[in-house]
């Protein structure tokens, strides 16, 4: 841990020389070196930055001379509903120009000016291409050219007659952003120079919530196998416990957590969570509905009469554990979009398109019973507004049916903190917010690894990203855990962690698949007859075939209707899906691929499964069209 650590200063240190050392050389563009180049090119690739997020690298500029009747101003001054759009209305403009920005601040008294420091800070997110500059990142920005009038100049506005003629024409522009009750008060912040060389022209009035308290955002998580409880976990700017209502009448209080900047974690440099990009996450409440019938619709409200209340949502119940059949959706590596044309810091361009699709699912009446999240969740990676954003995108699904996640590299990792990988890809977080949004039934702090049942399935839910070496705390428990499972009861053996074990795409400079990981883990699920293994991590669709040690020791055989059947009758070796299309850039295949590669397919999506106690059928969804890309079954007579 030590020497990574100071692997990792060495490293940041070098680039900050580099970087401060270019910079004096030459006034207008940045020398970079060879390999910083490179590695931004390529994590640009893998990660899909927007340009926005490199905009906190650049030194701020004094605005040249601020003409008399520019103004910036909201629409209306109402606050701001839990949901909704701002329009932004900026005039006055004498020159339009295609670098003209506005910034969506909050809280409205962030310092806003130049903080060239913060490079250093941004590097470890793993952008190293520019310098930075705003010391309190904004939630979102958009250019005023986003308004098609605005460089032609189409809304013409005369500012000042002479002797009954114009002199002064100006123009303006409006925008329209997206947002979500986070709490805290908001004001929008006009920019000249583009996002590279931005100065500060003018800001808005300030904005704030109607009610900061307001409770919202449920999901819903089992605590055990009984489908008989259900936890409710909420946000709430409110700090005093508030009541779960549910069923006829029943009321229980919630238990009520946060987290501050103190728990982020942090190296030299700041991390961004424990830096520019903190934002108070108010009050995180829970509470566990208890005495419920296994697959059955209750109706539930959450809140208090001094914060307020929600309205009343229904749930379903997952099947117990041992009984008959279970549907459920699974998928890695969402994250969030904006619902406007703004650019923000971390963008999945698929999550909205997924969402969707399986809220349409649920509300249909589809007969789902639960979600499964495998790890890489919001991608706010210490720019915690983005939390806030993604709890709300996810609530059409995550307030009706249990979701269930593991964690991933972006809500864990970071360096000298006790993750496997020493990447700095949490920005900071620490897996603390995760744990603190989605508590799963683990066993403590900082054990994200735990198994459920539901129906005729056993999950078993692992961390990649912490120790899974031989005698490690997890690998005891996924060795005893997997051992225990009665497969008269729950006959499928299903294994879920967020890195996967086989993939064709191959990183060049980060390896998509840790063959210690693969050698350490894989004897586990052969050894206890694993059905299924679901992963993340990779952003596309692969399925292999019934593999052990990259050999294929069983082939699927054409059953009925055509599709692929993997008879585990008699149990050769686990069949594996990496399932990391739901939101995250896809990932391009290369031309070739290994034997133990059947189907390779990245189209946005998520798997829907059927486990009866005969057939295992898994269903991949492309979620723009509807239509199922790949489908095929586990079968045991
Ligand atoms: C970076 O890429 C350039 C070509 O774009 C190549 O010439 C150079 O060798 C690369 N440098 C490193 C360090 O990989
Ligand atoms: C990034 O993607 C673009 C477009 O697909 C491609 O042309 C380029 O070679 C890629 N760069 C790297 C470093 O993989
Ligand atoms: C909002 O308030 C500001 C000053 O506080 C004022 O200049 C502006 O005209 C108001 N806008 C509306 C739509 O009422
Ligand atoms: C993981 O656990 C093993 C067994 O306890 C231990 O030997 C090893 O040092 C641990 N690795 C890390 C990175 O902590
Ligand atoms: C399983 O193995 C047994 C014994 O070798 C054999 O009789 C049976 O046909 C096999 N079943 C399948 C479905 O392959
Ligand atoms: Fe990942």
């Amino acid at each position: 841990m030590a020497s990574f650590y100071s692997l990792y200063k060495t490293i940041l240190f070098t680039l900050f020389v580099l970087l401060t050392s270019a910079s004096s050389s030459s006034s207008s563009t940045y020398y970079l070196s060879n390999i910083v180049v490179n590695s931004t090119a390529e994590f640009i690739n893998h990660t899909a930055i927007s340009e926005f997020r490199i905009l906190n690298r650049r030194v701020l500029a004094k605005c040249p001379d601020p003409n008399p009747y520019l103004s910036i101003t909201t629409a209306s001054n109402s606050s701001l509903s839990d949901e909704g759009f701002v329009t932004v209305h900026v005039s006055g403009v004498l020159l339009p120009s295609k670098g003209d920005w506005v910034g969506m601040i909050s809280p409205s008294y962030s310092d806003v000016s130049s903080c060239p420091f913060n490079a250093i800070q941004y590097q470890q997110t793993g952008d190293l291409s520019q310098l930075p500059l705003l010391c309190h990142y904004p939630v979102k920005a958009q250019y005023l050219s986003k308004d098609p009038g605005y460089l032609r100049c189409k809304k013409k506005e005369c500012k000042k007659y002479v002797k009954g003629s114009c002199v002064e024409r100006s123009c303006s522009a409006s925008l329209s952003f997206h947002v979500v009750n986070f709490r805290t008060d908001i004001e929008f912040v006009l920019f000249a120079g583009g996002f590279a060389t931005p100065c500060i022209l003018k800001t808005s009035n300030k904005l704030s919530f109607t009610n900061p308290k307001q409770p919202l955002h449920a999901h819903l998580s089992t605590i055990d196998s009984t489908g008989t409880s259900m936890r409710v976990t909420w946000v709430s700017g409110d700090r005093a416990p508030q009541q779960l209502q549910y069923g006829n009448g029943k009321s229980v209080p919630s238990k009520v957590s946060t987290f501050t900047q103190n728990d982020m974690c942090s190296a030299f440099p700041k991390s961004p969570a424990k830096d520019f990009g903190w934002h108070d996450p108010g009050f995180i409440h829970s509470a566990v509905m208890t005495g419920l019938n296994p697959s059955t619709t209750y109706s539930y409200t959450y809140g208090s009469d001094s914060a307020g209340w929600s309205g009343k949502i229904n749930l379903k119940t997952p099947p117990a554990g041992g009984s008959d059949e279970v549907r459920f959706l699974a998928y890695g590596d969402m994250g969030k979009a904006p619902r406007d044309p703004s650019a923000e810091h971390y963008i999945q361009p698929g999550s909205l398109a997924v969402t969707k699709a399986m809220a349409d699912e649920i509300s249909s009446g589809n007969n789902v019973d639960s979600i499964f999240h495998i790890g890489d969740i919001s991608y706010a990676t210490g720019f915690l507004v983005e939390w806030d954003y993604f709890l709300q995108l996810i609530t059409p699904v995550a307030s009706h049916v249990s979701y269930m996640t593991a964690i991933g590299n972006h809500e864990r990792d970071y360096v000298g903190t006790g993750s496997v990988y020493g990447t700095p890809d949490s920005g900071g977080e620490c897996g603390v917010p995760y744990e603190t949004y989605f508590q799963m039934p683990t066993a403590a702090k900082d054990k994200p690894w735990y198994s459920t049942e539901q129906g005729s399935v056993h999950f078993t839910i692992i961390s990649t990203e912490h120790n899974w070496s031989h005698n490690s705390d997890q690998y005891e428990w996924m060795r005893k855990d997997m051992a225990s499972v009665d497969r008269s009861r729950t006959p499928w053996l299903i294994f879920m962690g967020h890195r996967p074990m086989y993939s064709s795409v191959n990183g060049v400079f980060l390896k998509s698949v840790d063959e210690d990981f693969v050698k350490a883990v894989e004897p586990l699920l052969l050894a206890n007859k694993v059905d299924l293994a679901l992963w993340g991590h990779v952003h596309n669709y692969e399925r292999s075939c019934a593999v052990y040690q990259k050999e294929c020791k069983a082939l699927p055989t054409k059953g009925a209707g055509g599709i692929d059947t993997y008879d585990n009758t008699n149990y050769t070796a686990p069949v594996h899906a990496v399932i990391g299309m739901a939101g995250f850039s896809l990932d391009k295949f290369p031309s070739d691929a290994d034997k133990w590669s059947l189907v390779r397919i990245a189209e946005f999506g998520y798997v829907r499964v059927h486990a009866t106690t005969k057939a295992l059928r898994i269903e991949y969804v492309n979620a723009n069209t509807r239509k199922l890309e790949d489908s095929f079954q586990i079968t045991r007579s």
